[in-house]
């Protein structure tokens, strides 16, 4: 499998790009104003840049990533030949379905498609698609160049050897594939990661400690062992005995609430949305926001590497 389309060349579809092309894919890039490929290529160039700064990868290496990127604005030329595709676009149904429509004039019986939606059990993508054994999600965590993780969601009428071929595929471009059984609302990461907010924004809520301390409560404790030890690892290290009575103990005390938080709500209401309105529940100046986001990738590709990954 050589050739790869990724539909939508956002956040996620740009670095999904990138993830195959530096792993040798040809990739065809669309999207539905130039525009916004042009965009693409050039955050996809940077994200490059960085590697090379950061000694990830060689300028041959970015050159010839580059290289393998082609951007199409018409959609047939950018799947007709395509392998395997990824549909990065808006998290709308009606626009997921809108495109499978239309992309079922043009694969091929053995072309994949493989949708990067956060939300949508793969059943409710396939409602209206002519090809629901062929469809199989390959959710990508942002930034998709640097984080690992790809859960790979079927449902079930995914054909055996679609699974088989997406999770060879994602292990070759060197990502930590897991498959889900079953299908479950919000996949596994999302479901573990919403718990644990959920408890962060209560702890925040009751006046227990600031924000910030809370933030390094994990980044400096759990989170940091959790790079490479798994919580269901941690019982086991920790003494499943020790554990049964830290759950017993601590479990009726938990906020359990079904909601999003009233504090998120309360920001949300207000306008204070965080990074994108420079108000959250922290402040932020333009200039910050770059920087630690530049940070946070030098961090990544660091981590990457302790990985071995
Ligand atoms: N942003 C995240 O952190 C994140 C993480 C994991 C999964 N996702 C999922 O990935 C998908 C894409 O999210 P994103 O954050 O990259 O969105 P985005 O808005 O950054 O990018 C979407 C792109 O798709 C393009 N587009 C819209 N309709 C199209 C069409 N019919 N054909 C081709 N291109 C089209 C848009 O012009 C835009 O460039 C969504 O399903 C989202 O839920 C997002």
């Amino acid at each position: 499998m050589k050739k790869i389309a990724v539909i939508g060349s956002g956040v996620m579809g740009s670095n999904i790009a990138l993830s195959f092309a530096i792993n040798g894919y040809s990739v065809t890039l669309n999207d539905v104003k130039e525009e916004f490929l042009v965009k693409a290529k050039s955050r996809i160039e940077e994200n490059l840049s960085l590697l090379v700064e950061e000694n990830d990868v060689c300028e041959g290496k970015k050159k010839a990533a580059l290289e393998n990127i082609t951007c199409a604005i018409d959609l047939k030329k950018a799947v007709i030949e395509a392998d395997f595709i990824v549909e990065a676009i808006p998290e709308v149904i009606e626009l997921k379905w809108a495109l499978y429509s239309k992309l079922s004039e043009m694969i091929r019986p053995e072309t994949i498609v493989a949708s990067n939606t956060s939300t949508y059990p793969l059943s409710r993508l396939t409602e209206k698609s002519s090809f629901p054994e062929q469809m199989v999600i390959t959710h990508f965590f942002n930034p998709a160049h640097l984080v690992p993780l790809v859960e790979i969601v079927q449902h079930a009428r995914t054909k055996s050897e679609v699974i088989d071929e997406t999770m060879e595929l994602i292990r070759d471009i060197g990502k930590s594939p897991i498959l889900l059984k079953r299908e479950v609302t919000g996949f596994i990461a999302n479901r573990l990661q919403t718990a644990l907010m959920r408890e962060a924004f209560y702890l925040v809520k009751e006046g227990v400690a600031s924000a910030r301390d809370i933030d390094t409560a994990i980044t400096a404790g759990p989170g940091f062992r959790w790079a490479f030890t798994g919580p269901i690892e941690i019982a086991d290290f920790g003494g499943l005995d020790t554990w049964q009575r830290v759950f017993d103990n601590i479990a009726p005390e938990l906020d359990n609430s079904k909601e999003a938080p009233a504090l998120i709500r309360e920001f949300a209401e207000g306008g204070k949305l965080g990074v994108k309105t420079g108000e959250g529940i922290y402040s932020y100046t333009g200039e910050a926001v770059s920087q630690k986001l530049n940070q946070q990738s030098r961090d990544f590709i660091q981590l990457r590497k302790i990985k071995r990954l």
